[in-house]
């Protein structure tokens, strides 16, 4: 069996860690959706079955694994019975492997994650879904790019 390939997590969020709003995400910055696209495009991204639903048509990754108690799902992702099961068939892929939300998946996956590629859209938004808190002592920066209507920072784990 192939190696664990290291797990990126990749999402956008307020300062104050919301992720989502009902079917979407409750800002409109079309260049930080744009740079995901690019970041993922050809790569490997796990996704939550509703994640899925609202974002599948746009993605541009090579291979789409989704978290499902379904049998199916609709378009090209593949449907995996839990995060362990999609890591694993992600394994055997040969591409990086992002973890692309929602709620309950970064959930699930941050313990595994060794690394993290967040954008902090400037401004203030409430919503229902949140990205997971984290503890920054176990990280480290090793990018950060401040753009007009989001910050980007890439974060590595640190060694223990
Ligand atoms: N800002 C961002 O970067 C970003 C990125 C992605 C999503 N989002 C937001 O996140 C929100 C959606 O998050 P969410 O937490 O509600 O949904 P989600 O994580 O996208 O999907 C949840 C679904 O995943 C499946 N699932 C989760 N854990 C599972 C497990 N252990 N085994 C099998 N299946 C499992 C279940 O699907 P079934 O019901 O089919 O069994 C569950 O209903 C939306 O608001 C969306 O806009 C934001």
């Amino acid at each position: 069996m192939p190696a664990a390939p290291p797990i990126v997590l990749i999402a956008a969020m307020s300062a104050d860690r919301v992720i989502g709003a009902g079917d979407g995400m409750p800002w409109d910055v079309p260049e930080e959706y744009q740079q995901f696209r690019e970041l993922t495009r050809d790569q490997t991204i796990v996704m939550g079955r509703k994640s899925y639903e609202i974002f599948g048509p746009d993605l541009t990754s090579r291979h789409t694994l989704v978290v499902t108690h379904r049998e199916q799902v609709d378009g090209p992702g593949v449907a995996c019975s839990s995060l362990e099961s999609a890591l694993e068939q992600a394994a055997a892929l040969g591409c990086t492997v992002f973890v692309a939300g929602g709620a309950a998946i970064y959930q699930q996956a941050l313990p595994r994650a060794a690394e993290m590629m967040l954008s902090t859209i400037h401004g203030e938004f409430s919503g229902d879904a949140y990205f997971p808190e984290f503890d920054p002592a176990e990280w480290r920066i090793v990018d950060r790019c401040v753009e007009r209507r989001f910050t980007f920072t890439h974060y590595r784990r640190r060694e223990l």
